[in-house]
């Protein structure tokens, strides 16, 4: 029988070992930078994105090997992201994946600088990886640039940052769930679908699927926040309202988002109908957003 459990840690220990592989030795000159980069990447985060980048490659080619560089790329991204939204001008958080962030620990030019050189490196990675006909060659990186730049993650982190509870609108609300969280986790089953040569229809279903999970994943982040601890979810309980934050919590209330989450992850569900691959990891996967607890 599939167990997530069981799946997700043999699929970690893979990533972190291709992590660690590729990742400059954190002696390397300049060796605070490098050490701050591993002290960034080597701690509790969920690697939920590049899991998915893998399940989505291997339902498509159980024999894929080109979508590793990819993944650990995306991760490489992700965290770039979480670096700079825990800096003072953003959400001003002194706690990540459990450990003090990464302006606290390093100082925050350094801060911003490990930002910039993992984002680089993702670039660094995915460049090493042509995508297989008919798509371009430069297709995983047209992919993860459309995602992360201004019509992805960083336009919505502008308007999270613009946004307060105090000025909700359900639109505005959308926008930025959709940009800052969902545009990636859609990216990340569709650069895995790409890497291992996924037809139009596919890409769609894996496109469908990997939206509706990534609003319902930022919808439970939100949740979190507001209902979780610190310890147990590895950042500041609370981070949200402290910054009047726009979210599902503060505009809808928290029995509504969680019902919100639910249908989300019931269109994901329904999205991976159009898949004839082996698609149990990813049904799981979504699953298991609604009862996360970190
Ligand atoms: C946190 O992402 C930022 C969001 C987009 C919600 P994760 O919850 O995936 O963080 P890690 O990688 O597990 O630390
Ligand atoms: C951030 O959303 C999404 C990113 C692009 C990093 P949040 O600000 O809610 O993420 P957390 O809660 O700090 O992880
Ligand atoms: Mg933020
Ligand atoms: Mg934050
Ligand atoms: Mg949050």
């Amino acid at each position: 029988m599939f167990s997530l459990t069981d799946y997700l840690n043999q699929q970690r220990r893979v990533l972190e070992s291709a992590l660690d592989q590729h990742m400059p030795p954190d002696t390397e000159q300049p060796a605070i930078l490098h050490r701050a980069m591993r002290y960034c990447v080597f701690s509790e985060g969920k690697r939920i994105r590049p899991v998915l980048c893998l399940a989505a490659a291997h339902a498509i080619d159980p024999d894929c090997e080109s979508a590793l560089l990819p993944a650990i790329a995306i991760e490489a991204l992700h965290t770039y992201t979480l670096v700079h939204d825990d800096l003072p001008a953003m959400d001003d958080d002194d706690l990540r994946r459990g450990r003090p962030t990464a302006h606290i620990e390093f100082g925050e030019a350094n801060a911003i600088l490990v930002g910039d050189a993992l984002l680089t490196l993702a670039f660094e990675w995915l460049g090493q990886i042509p995508a297989p006909a008919p798509y371009a060659p430069g297709q995983l990186i047209v992919e993860l640039a459309e995602a992360a730049g201004s019509r992805g993650v960083i336009g919505g982190q502008v308007e999270d940052l613009g946004a307060s509870s105090g000025h909700a609108s359900v639109e505005l609300l959308d926008y930025i769930h959709l940009h800052k969280t969902a545009a990636l986790l859609r990216a990340s089953v569709r650069i895995g679908a790409i890497a291992a040569g996924a037809n139009t229809a596919e890409l769609d279903a894996f496109s469908n699927y990997g939206c509706d999970l990534g609003l319902a994943f930022q919808i439970t982040d939100d949740i979190l926040d507001a209902t979780g601890n610190t310890e147990t979810i590895g950042k500041p309980a609370g981070s949200d309202e402290k910054n009047n934050k726009l979210t599902y919590v503060a505009l809808h209330g928290v029995d509504a988002s969680r019902k919100r989450a639910a249908d989300l992850i019931d269109k994901a569900l329904a999205a991976l109908d159009d898949i004839a691959g082996y698609t149990e990891p990813l049904e799981a996967i979504a699953r298991n957003i609604l009862d996360r607890s970190h």
